[in-house]
């Protein structure tokens, strides 16, 4: 179990390897030159022959899964994740990514300063469930899988904001508190964010999932994190051991920010955009709440309580622990659930196709401080 002097030290440390590929075109003033050629690696999935070196290594060392993955693990989550997949993006959508708004650590603040900036924060939820998408089609990380190489550029584009952000006014006497900007504290947490507290929100709408599933899910998330340069001993060794974990993190980092205000109310615009109708658009703040939790909904994110029907539902579901006991109107819950998250999938999707999905791009004024 990591202890808070460790956490401390990852919240100071970047991603080395990344880092020093993206100070490179910095450096050189490269950074269009980059965006062309992660364009281009996006586009063909090609083998990046005639790179510069140290980025053709860099994708080479990084494409490698590491010793202790396992096949077998890792096709059982992807089935899963088939198999319920619009669920789990609905659970992503309310509980994964608005989760993080929370953490006030510099979290919160360099999702808000990045999508001022480039004026698409809203979209980073699409393109994160499209990164999902690609991880969990089966294939998806096996050699040359669409998954690994985008994993490989979201590195890297982590690395370039970490570059940027860090040189930010926004940054700028918050470095002792902060730490790095995109730190491995931050990676670790987000890493749970998307796997084990993800599978508590899938549970939290009535879905039964059996333990070696979840194991095999979270393993392959694990893998994932290795891509993406986050350091494995932070890599909490099983499900329930995750969760002790996850409350350390939130212990300490959780906090009410200005910017998590902002991403949460944009956030919730987005939902709105989404869901199609506006019967459901009441609800968004009480599903919301109902997955995140009252605690951090009322003291960190000020989401608003809801007198709709579909509130007194979910209320009635939180008092008496209805997911244990009250099996006579969970099919109904679990049943609308389903049909709402279908829903949500096919606009999303809409969306991403009209859509401005950009296959790898450092605004320049990123790297202008
Ligand atoms: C498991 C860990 C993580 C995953 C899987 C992940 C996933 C992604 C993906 C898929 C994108 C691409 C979005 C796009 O193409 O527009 C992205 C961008 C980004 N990520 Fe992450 N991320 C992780 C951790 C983090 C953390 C810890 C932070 C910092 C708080 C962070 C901050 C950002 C920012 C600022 C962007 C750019 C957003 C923008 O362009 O506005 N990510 N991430």
């Amino acid at each position: 179990m990591v202890n808070d002097t460790f956490l401390d030290q990852m919240r100071g440390t970047g991603d080395p390897p990344a880092d020093s590929v993206i100070e490179g075109f910095i450096t050189a003033g490269e950074i269009p030159e980059l965006n062309a050629l992660m364009g281009a690696l996006h586009a063909n999935m090609a083998r990046p022959a005639g790179y510069p070196t140290p980025l053709a290594a860099y994708l080479e060392t990084s494409a490698q899964l590491p010793a202790w993955a396992d096949p077998a693990r890792i096709l059982r989550a992807q089935r899963l994740f088939t198999l319920h997949g619009p669920l789990f993006g609905m659970v992503m959508l309310f509980k994964s990514l608005p989760i993080l708004y929370a953490g006030g650590k510099g979290g919160a603040q360099v999702l808000a300063m990045t999508g001022q900036l480039t004026q698409h924060y809203r979209r980073r939820a699409g393109e994160t469930l499209r990164f999902i998408l690609d991880v969990m089609e089966p294939g998806g990380l096996g050699p040359g899988g669409k998954g690994v190489r985008t994993a490989q550029k979201v590195r890297l584009m982590h690395a370039a904001i970490r570059a940027y952000a860090s040189a930010a006014p926004g940054w700028q006497g918050h470095e002792v508190e902060w730490g790095r900007p995109i730190n491995q504290e931050e990676l670790a947490g987000t890493l749970l964010a998307f796997s084990t507290v993800t599978l508590e929100g899938a549970a939290a709408l009535g879905l039964r999932i059996h333990r070696q599933d979840a194991e095999a899910y979270f393993h392959t998330w694990k893998v994932i994190g290795h891509i993406l340069g986050i350091d494995p001993r932070l890599y909490p060794e099983s499900v329930p051991a995750a969760a002790g974990c996850w409350k350390a993190l939130v212990r300490r980092n959780f906090r009410r920010t200005e910017a998590g205000l902002l991403l949460i109310r944009d956030h919730q615009e987005f939902l709105t955009e989404l869901i199609p109708g506006r019967v459901f658009d009441r609800g968004i703040p009480t599903l919301l709440r109902y997955l995140m939790g009252r605690k951090i909904s009322n003291t960190v994110l000020d989401l608003p309580k809801s007198s709709a029907p579909f509130a007194l539902l979910l209320f009635l579901m939180e008092v008496f622990h209805l997911e244990k006991i009250g099996y006579l109107i969970f099919p109904f819950l679990v049943r609308a659930a389903r049909k709402l998250s279908v829903d949500l999938m096919e606009s999303l999707q809409k969306y991403l196709v009209t859509g401005q999905s950009r296959p790898f791009s450092i605004p320049p004024s990123l790297t202008e401080h």
